[in-house]
Parts: structure tokens; C-alpha cells; sequence
């Protein structure tokens, strides 16, 4: 989505990372504040001078090309997910951190999904028929009322006048009553979802100081606190939800999930249900807010089921919510020509993947009729690609076709250059996102 600005910046100075001239890649960092919410500059310059690059400030391998992308990712023996996750997980404060659950949040309960075969083939066999795409057709209905009620929420809203926050008035409470209701959460607090949400994704984002790690961990114990009584609520008294079925559910190998692993699974699905989708939904206002010759197109061709795929796809490449996650290496080897050490901790750069010129021609151009539209690799790639894809897909979907069927006229209400983005590695999520809208005639 910068992308454009970045190329702007980039003729007008010279620079491929910052706009300014004379820098170099080794003098900046993902977590420069400025390059973490207008990345692609800097991911150009990596992926042309030095694909598999070390950051520094970062203690991590940038890996930036498509190719070497699709490569570690087929190769979870070398790249260890368990490995990379856990070195990444509250980093620098993790001690402290653990104390912290243990004493006031039920436990510290590893996230069982972000583990290497066999363990993960065991969990992750249960969880793949969660969200089958035949599954989710049956969502369809369900979610689309959720999500006509809250378009005409922030209607009424707007017709008062108001501005609106596309991220927290819509993207957030919209996702956050999706999986609440797979998981059968009925009674919940939005707002405290989304803070327990933000708080687990700080933990691998790794731009948080001690003080944010204390209160992070506060708001996770309160997380899982609510998650333990859901879970002893379901041993004993099942019912027709998904915290139910991995309650009761039988592995493979005939035995049950253990209460550690069933309380991680559900805070897994919490955060990674939400945290995501409300930013793909996010970046959906955003393009529509910005490029209305793409909201005029949708509107067009609304009840055309293909185009409407296409677009939700092409929004998944070029903003991709999923910016980085970590993978660790278990020996010696080489990656896009780099030579890596045993233990070198690598960060996948999906976005900069997506944004690869080498895979996908022009990439800062939101291009519907690209040939290999669906080849993007926002939700993986390999044995731990997202559970969660057609799901989110369907939410992005529905989205998009009620927003442009019932609203018009949607812009920015502040310059584009003050939208705020969440300071963190893992996710390029818009923080908040003032819109003025029309209601359609
Ligand atoms: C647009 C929304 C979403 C995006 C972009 C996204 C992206 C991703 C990515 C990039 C991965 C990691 C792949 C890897 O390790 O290489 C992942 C894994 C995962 N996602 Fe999603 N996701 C989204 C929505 C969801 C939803 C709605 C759910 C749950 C309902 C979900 C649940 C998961 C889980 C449990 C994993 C771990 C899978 C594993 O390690 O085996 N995601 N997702």
C-alpha cells in the first residue's frame, strides 16, 4: 500500500531505504519506527543487495525474496518454527515475563500450534477440519448478518456527521464476533479482547519495552484466566462449540489434548482469528478510501462472485497483514546464497515476498488481472500455512460486498501520512483509520 509513496521518495532522493540520501542497509532496521509503517522501500533494497540480510538492531536474518520465502517455508526440518518462535517470544524480558503468567494467569502455557513435527502434525490433524472452505460456506449467512449490523452502525454514525474508525467502529469488533462466536464465547467484552489480543501479538513483535512487557503480561493473565474458566466450563458441561470439540476431542494416536494444550489452541484461535483479519480489513477501508476508481470497479461488480475473489486476493498480496515471523535454523546451511550457522534466527518477510517484482509484475499496482493473483504468500506456505484462510477470506469477502453495496463516497478524514501503524515486526497493521462516508442511494 506504501509502496507508491516509497517509489515517490525514492525517485525524488535516491534512496531505496529511508527516501534520504547517502544510507545504507546496515545503518537502519525493521524496527526503525519509520521503516516498520512504510516498509516496501526498504524491502526492495534488501531483496536487490542483500536478500537473506542480518539485521543488526534486530539480532535476526531478514529473508525478503519470494523464492528463498516458498524455500525455508517447504523446509520446516531446517527452519524450525518451535525453535524460531520461542527465541522470538518476549524477547529480552522471557524469564520475567513467565514469572509473571505463572504467578498470576493460571500458568505458562507454550503455544502448542507453533511446534515442529510429529508434535505439531498431532495438533495441527485436529485443527485442520476447524475451517474447511465447505465449512465456512455453512458460516456465510451467520457472518454476514454480523457484519450488515455493524455497516449500518457506522452509517447512522456517519449520517450524524461523525467521523468513523474504520479499524476499532469496524474491522475489530467485526472479527472479534466471528471467532467469539465459533469458539462459543457468548458473553465477552470486545474491548478486552482487543486489548488481550494486542498485548499476545506484542510478544512477538519485538518492539516492546519492559514496562509495555509487564502490563502485556498483566493483560494476558487476564486472558487466560477467562480462557481456563471457558475450558473447565466445557469438560463438564459440553456443548455445540469449537472450545467444546478440543475439550473432548481424540488425536490420532487415540488419546485426548492436554489442558495446557487445549487453553493454548483457544488463545491461539483468539488472537490469530482477530488480530489478522481485523488488519486485512483494515487495509480493505484503506484501498477503498484511497483508490475510489477500485471501490467504483467493486461496486460495479459487486454480485460477480470471481471479481469479488480476485480483489479480495489482490488485497492480501499487496497488503498482506502478516508482515514477519520467526523460523530458526537446526544446522548449518544456505539460503539464497547466504551461508547461515546453526541457530540463526530468521525473520520471513511474507510481505516483502508479496511484493517480490521478480514473481508479481509492478507489485505496488493493485492489478485484478495479474495471472498468478492467488500465488501471494500472506497466509504461508507448507505444513504450518494458516489454519484460518478461508475463514478470513469469507470475513474479507462479505466485508467488502456489504461495505460498497451500501456505502459511498468512503475517504480519509485526516492526510494520509498521519494514518498510525502498530510498532511491531509482526504484523503491518493500521491502528486507526478516520473515514467520512456516504450511505448509497
Ligand atoms: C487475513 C487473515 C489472516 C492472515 C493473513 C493469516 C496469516 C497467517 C500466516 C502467515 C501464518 C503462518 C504461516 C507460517 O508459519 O509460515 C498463519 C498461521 C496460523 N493462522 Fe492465520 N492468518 C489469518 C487469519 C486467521 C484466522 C481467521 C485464524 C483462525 C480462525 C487463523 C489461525 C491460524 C493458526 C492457528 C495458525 C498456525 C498454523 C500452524 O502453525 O500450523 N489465522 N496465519
Amino acid at each position: 500500500m506504501d509502496a507508491e509513496n516509497d517509489t515517490d521518495a525514492q525517485q525524488v532522493t535516491g534512496c531505496p531505504v529511508t527516501g534520504k540520501a547517502g544510507c545504507q542497509l546496515d545503518a537502519v532496521s525493521l524496527i526503525d519506527p519509520e521503516i516498520s509503517a512504510h516498509p516496501n522501500a526498504f524491502y526492495r533494497a534488501l531483496r536487490t543487495e542483500d536478500p537473506v540480510h542480518y539485521d543488526e538492531k534486530l539480532g535476526m536474518w531478514l529473508v525478503s525474496r519470494y523464492k528463498d520465502i516458498v524455500a525455508l517455508l517447504r523446509d520446516p526440518e531446517t527452519f524450525s518454527d518451535k525453535h524460531g518462535y520461542e527465541a522470538q517470544y518476549a524477547s529480552g524480558y522471557f524469564e520475567e515475563f513467565r514469572e509473571i503468567l505463572e504467578r498470576e494467569g493460571g500458568g505458562f502455557f507454550p503455544d502448542v500450534i507453533k511446534s515442529d513435527p510429529p508434535e505439531h502434525t498431532r495438533v495441527r490433524k485436529l485443527m485442520d477440519g476447524a475451517f474447511t472452505a465447505h465449512r465456512v460456506k455453512t458460516l456465510e449467512p451467520g457472518i454476514t448478518r454480523i457484519i450488515v449490523d455493524l455497516v449500518e452502525k457506522i452509517a447512522a454514525k456517519a449520517a450524524n456527521g461523525e467521523v468513523v474508525d474504520g479499524v476499532d467502529e469496524f474491522a475489530v469488533p467485526l472479527t472479534i464476533a466471528v471467532i467469539c462466536e465459533q469458539l462459543g464465547l457468548e458473553h465477552y467484552n470486545a474491548t478486552k479482547i482487543q486489548r488481550w489480543s494486542s498485548a499476545v501479538t506484542a510478544q512477538i513483535g519485538r518492539m516492546q519495552n519492559r514496562e509495555q512487557m509487564i502490563e502485556n503480561a498483566r493483560q494476558i493473565c487476564e486472558l487466560q484466566n477467562f480462557i481456563i474458566g471457558q475450558v473447565r466450563d466445557r469438560e463438564a458441561n459440553p456443548r455445540e462449540d469449537m472450545i467444546s470439540d478440543l475439550v473432548h476431542a481424540r488425536t490420532a494416536d487415540g488419546g485426548k489434548l492436554g489442558f495446557a494444550e487445549v487453553v493454548s489452541l483457544v488463545r491461539a484461535l483468539v488472537i490469530a482469528g482477530n488480530e489478522t483479519t481485523a488488519t486485512a480489513i483494515g487495509n480493505l477501508l484503506f484501498v477503498l478510501a484511497t483508490q475510489p476508481e477500485q471501490a467504483r470497479l467493486l461496486h460495479e461488480n459487486i454480485d460477480d462472485d470471481r471479481y469479488v475473489t480476485r480483489f479480495v486476493e489482490e488485497l492480501l498480496r499487496i497488503a498482506p497483514p502478516v508482515r514477519g515471523l520467526a523460523k530458526m535454523t537446526t544446522r548449518e546451511t544456505e539460503l539464497g546464497g547466504q551461508k547461515l550457522p546453526k541457530g540463526a534466527h530468521m525473520l520471513v518477510l511474507y510481505a516483502s515476498g508479496n511484493d517480490d517484482e521478480t514473481q508479481f509484475e509492478c507489485p505496488a499496482k493493485f492489478d485484478l488481472n495479474r495471472g498468478n493473483i492467488g500465488l501471494h504468500v500472506a497466509f504461508g506456505v507448507g505444513i504450518h500455512r494458516c489454519i484460518g484462510a478461508s475463514l478470513a477470506r469469507m470475513e474479507i469477502k462479505v466485508a467488502a460486498r456489504e461495505i460498497v453495496k451500501r456505502l459511498d463516497n468512503i475517504r480519509l478524514a485526516v492526510a494520509v501520512e498521519e494514518i498510525p501503524y502498530l510498532p511491531t515486526v509482526a504484523t503491518h497493521s493500521i491502528a486507526h483509520l478516520p473515514l467520512t462516508f456516504t450511505r448509497r442511494r
